[in-house]
């Protein structure tokens, strides 16, 4: 469907050649543009009272606060998506965080759910560095030098519905940055195989893969822009983890030197990074974890304590917000905010909300039949390992 194909204020997910998920997100009416935080605040509230029990709504910790205040569970990826699975009256759940966190709920709900994300244009631009021709076309490289059936895919949360597909139907698994370790013991270290693919993120691999006590010599960074990923044949046979080369633009900002400067200034101080950031800077970290893993890291330190945050803006000043016997501080002072997942704002939430008051479904994500059920079964895989 082209964009002149798509009503005034209504949004599509149209397929491009056939599998690739092209999101497009018209501009809203203008009474939603042109209303002031408080009324947007009277929409959100009134439609969420009408809808009452037939509506939940999930947060993202990045969720900024004009919209987090209106979640009725918040959590890091693995949790909304643990939340997602157990929301059994709920007939429609709204998501506020990007596409793969809404596509995630949709397998993971009962199809009489029905799950919307506010704006569709919230994708991820790491889960967009790996698509399913890509990944399809790297299996078939990696079946012509080595025993394919010994290589377990293993798929970050953020990725494409289709890309946890393929690692169901391959006998892999989906991970998120909480479960990692124990999603990469279960495929490497209990005999299920000798080799993990891992995308898209080569960083959570990477620094998953230190922590279980691989070396760099094990390792081997997978471009799926080159044949063979850029690698020789015999690196391909040597190597354990194949990282697929894809990073957060967010994360991928925190550099050592970030944290070298909070020491200096901070000596006392603590720092807590996610497993986003490159490895450099994981290795100086006090504290290394998911967006829930931050949140207890910093419930946990002592009254008085200086931290410092490598993850998304929104939650580093919430973090600092909600500790007052606590400072805590962004380590990159240009500050980074994960831009897609600031596109959910009150007037997209507002409009999602008005429209199923009025018994319209705006921008339901609903993943192909097939698909879902083989992300369905990565995803149960991921969720009976941890
Ligand atoms: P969490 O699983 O830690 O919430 O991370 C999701 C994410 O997108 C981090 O960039
Ligand atoms: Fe994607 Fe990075 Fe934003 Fe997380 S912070 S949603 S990984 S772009």
């Amino acid at each position: 469907m082209g964009d002149q194909a798509v009503p005034a204020g209504q949004s599509v997910l149209s397929l491009k050649g056939g599998r690739q998920m092209l999101r497009l997100q018209s501009p809203l009416p203008e009474r939603y543009i042109s209303a002031s935080g408080a009324e947007l605040a009277e929409m959100i509230g009134a439609a969420k009272a009408t809808l009452g029990r037939r509506l939940f709504i999930l947060g993202h910790h990045y969720q900024r606060d004009d919209v987090m205040r209106w979640a009725d569970a918040r959590g890091d990826s693995f949790g909304l998506s643990r939340t997602a699975a157990g929301v059994t009256e709920a007939e429609f759940i709204v998501f506020c965080g990007v596409h793969f966190m809404a596509e995630s709920a949709d397998v993971l709900t009962a199809d009489s759910q029905q799950v919307l994300l506010p704006d569709l244009n919230a994708g991820c631009s790491m889960a967009d560095m790996a698509d399913i021709e890509q990944v399809e076309e790297a299996w078939e490289e990696l079946a012509q030098v080595t025993d394919v059936r010994r290589i377990v895919p293993i798929t970050y949360m953020n990725s494409s519905a289709a890309l946890k597909a393929f690692v169901g139907r391959h006998e892999g698994a989906v991970c998120t940055s909480s479960n990692a370790r124990a999603v990469l013991t279960w495929a490497l270290q209990d005999g299920r195989g000798d080799k993990v693919l891992f995308f898209p993120d080569q960083h959570l691999g990477r620094n998953t893969g230190f922590e279980l006590g691989y070396g760099a010599s094990d390792m081997q960074v997978w471009n799926p822009r080159l044949a063979l990923g850029g690698l020789s044949d015999l690196e391909v046979k040597e190597s354990t983890l194949l990282l697929w080369k894809g990073h957060c633009s967010v994360h991928q900002r925190f550099r050592p030197e970030h944290i070298t400067a909070f020491r200096e200034e901070h000596p006392d101080g603590i720092v807590m990074v996610h497993p986003e950031c490159a490895h450099e800077v994981v290795e100086m970290a006090d504290l290394v974890g998911s967006t829930d893993n931050l949140i207890r890291g910093v419930a946990a330190a002592p009254a008085g304590a200086v931290i410092g945050v490598a993850t998304e803006i929104h939650l580093v000043k919430r973090l600092d917000d909600e500790s007052p016997d606590k400072t805590v501080v962004c380590l990159d002072p240009l500050i980074c905010p994960c831009s897609t997942m600031s596109r959910i704002d009150p007037p997209h939430l507002a409009w999602v909300l008005e429209g199923l008051v009025e018994g319209e479904v705006r921008n339901r994500i609903q993943v192909d039949a097939e698909v879902a059920e083989w992300a369905r079964v990565a995803l149960e895989r991921m969720l009976a390992i941890t």
